[in-house]
């Protein structure tokens, strides 16, 4: 695994405040009549008198870049990483019918750049519906979520999608690949659908030769055309790591991504987590129950019914 990520690679390590308005999404491709609309998906995020209500208003861009740049200057005061994502205040129920389920309460949670953090907690805490909400795949009922100085919660579900599927990686404890393609071609898929029919169709040699190199780095060279059946767990896992980076995210979210492996398999997607935070700064969150894996995170939080516990 020395070579890992030789590749991933073209990313940029750390990020840096930028006076261009999409500078805080390098992949975004908004056009620029496109962001006038930001400020009316920013009003609509608006708390009714908060500061960042009043001053969304005035340009959300601007207001991103300044408390991106005002929270640089804090962080390399206090040594602290630059916060790539913070959650405030987050809750959540489930319906079962006319029953309430509460599953997370007042939730607050932050990651800085270049941080490997996880979050533990016993079955049932609520790991799996906190990072859900935190990809934007599931909504809180209340909160707020901000990536890289920008409130994500409130967007146009086209916004979320378009910023998960750009930014941020996910990895599952059962996969989740396409049992009827190949290893390559489900590596590939996050491409076709971030990029669109035309622009992958025109870049698919690429495209093709980068989902090559990674699943060469994650040890799988010998498997591209085999599909998921025919492949071991840990095979299946880094597989699925593999098409968490094909987009080049800046934050990868894994539940459980060693919960159904045995120990050897589970080190070594560990070892290639740990070496994709070391060598490529990439910023993770990763939920496990296990106290061992837990430990190898640099910072660990932790979850009991709901609640972050405090230590
Ligand atoms: N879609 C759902 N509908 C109803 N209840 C759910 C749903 N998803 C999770 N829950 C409940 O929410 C609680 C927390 O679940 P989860 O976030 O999956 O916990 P964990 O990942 O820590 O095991 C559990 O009691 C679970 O039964
Ligand atoms: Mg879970």
């Amino acid at each position: 695994m020395n070579s890992f990520f030789a590749l991933a690679t073209k990313r940029q390590r750390g990020s840096q405040p930028s006076s261009s308005p999409h500078a805080e999404f390098p992949h975004d491709q908004t056009a620029p009549d496109e962001a006038a609309g930001d400020v009316a998906v920013a009003t609509e995020c608006a708390t009714p008198g908060s500061p960042r209500g009043a001053t969304a208003i005035a340009g959300p861009a601007a207001v991103a870049s300044t408390t991106q740049a005002i929270t640089m200057q804090r962080a390399a005061a206090a040594e602290e990483p630059v916060e790539l994502m913070a959650a405030r205040g987050l809750s959540k129920s489930y319906w079962k019918g006319k029953h309430e389920v509460p599953v997370l309460h007042d939730v607050d949670f932050e990651v800085g750049t270049g941080e490997f953090v996880s979050i533990i907690g016993q079955s049932g805490s609520g790991k799996s519906t906190l990072l859900h909400v935190l990809g934007t795949l599931d909504a809180p009922d209340s909160g707020e979520i901000h990536f890289d100085g920008r409130r994500i919660d409130c967007l146009s579900t086209s916004r979320r999608d378009k910023i998960r599927n750009r930014q941020f990686g996910m990895v599952f404890q059962f996969y989740h690949l396409l049992p009827e393609v190949t290893t390559l071609e489900n590596v590939l898929i996050p491409l076709m659908i971030a990029e669109g029919v035309f622009s992958y169709w025109r870049r698919k040699r690429e495209f093709v030769e980068r989902a090559t190199q990674l699943l060469e780095t994650v040890g799988l060279s010998h498997r591209l055309d085999h599909k998921p059946p025919e492949l071991s767990g840990g095979e299946m896992q880094r597989a699925a790591i593999a098409r968490s980076l094909i987009a080049q995210p800046r934050l990868l979210l894994a539940d459980e991504p060693t919960g159904n492996l045995d120990r050897q398999n589970g080190e070594e997607v560990m070892e290639i987590l740990r070496t994709l935070n070391a060598e490529q700064n990439l910023t993770i969150v990763m939920v496990t129950h296990d106290a061992g894996i837990a430990a190898q995170a640099d910072r660990t939080v932790r979850l009991f019914e709901g609640r972050v516990q405090l230590a």
